[in-house]
């Protein structure tokens, strides 16, 4: 297993006021005490990205730190007549470094195809910004002993051609692990992750080895350790645990 950077990526999904500046100062602080080895990804509602990566710049005058701003979704196109859309030039003009793509809560709740979400990675790359696509099985799917074949589907359509180790990121979050309190086993986790390894080095080459690959779903600092410590787990997509400073550091220093 070749050896990558881990990667703690909070996904605070549609949460956090101009108040939550203070949790992300307490990160961005705690973020000094963190091994060398760790990035941190901080993904705050749109609103708060350009906030965020002033405080961001402001702490990096003290010494660099291994953070940075990430967005939630973003439109395929540059510009143009998409009321309420942002696109992913907008999110780097923000201060944003990556963007998460085909989130599941995407998928149910705005249909987002997995060509649709191959569309949005390709967005972030053009702005030059970093793609994480999640991928994920139903409980229903997994039931029915479909996670391999949900996944080996959405790695297929999601991911686009010419992705690097630079430039993409994988998060493998069951759906009916995410916001439930439930985790899969960690022999569970090592299947799927293993085999998301293998389809992209496989499709990759050698940057199929080095792509990071996050696990995500119900992350909390009482089970990161042994979730972290899975081959071929390289980081974690947190959701409600990243909202606190104190968990997502926790959640880091776990790793
Ligand atoms: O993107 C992260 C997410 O879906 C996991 O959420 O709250 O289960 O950590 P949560």
């Amino acid at each position: 297993v070749p050896a990558v950077r881990s990667l703690i990526a909070g996904n605070w999904k549609m949460n956090g006021l101009k108040a939550a500046s203070s949790e992300f100062d307490a990160m961005l602080e705690g973020a000094t005490e963190l091994s060398s080895g760790i990035d941190l990804l901080v993904c705050p509602p749109a609103t708060l990205i350009a906030a965020f990566a002033d405080r961001l710049a402001a702490a990096n005058e003290k010494g660099a730190l291994a953070v940075a701003i990430g967005a939630q979704d973003c439109h395929a196109n540059a510009t143009g007549a998409h009321t309420g859309d942002i696109s992913a030039e907008m999110l780097a003009d923000a201060g944003a470094r990556a963007i998460i793509v085909g989130h599941s809560e995407r998928r149910a709740d705005h249909g987002e195809t997995d060509a649709i979400v191959r569309t949005k990675a390709q967005a972030a790359w053009r702005a030059g910004l970093v793609a994480i696509v999640c991928v994920g099985e139903t409980q229903g799917e997994r039931n029915a002993g479909h996670t391999l074949d949900v996944v080996a589907g959405q790695l297929a359509g999601s991911l686009p051609d010419g992705a690097t180790a630079a430039n993409l990121v994988v998060a493998y979050e069951p759906v009916w692990a995410i916001g439930t309190g439930m985790t899969p086993t960690a022999a569970d986790v090592e299947e799927v992750h293993g085999f998301i390894r293998q389809t992209l080095t496989q499709r990759f080459n050698a940057e199929g080895d080095q792509m990071r690959l996050l696990y995500g779903g119900s992350v909390k600092p009482s089970n990161a350790r042994e979730l972290m410590s899975v081959p071929h787990v390289n980081g974690a997509l947190v959701g409600g645990a990243s909202l606190k400073a104190s968990d997502f550091l926790a959640i880091a220093a776990g790793c």
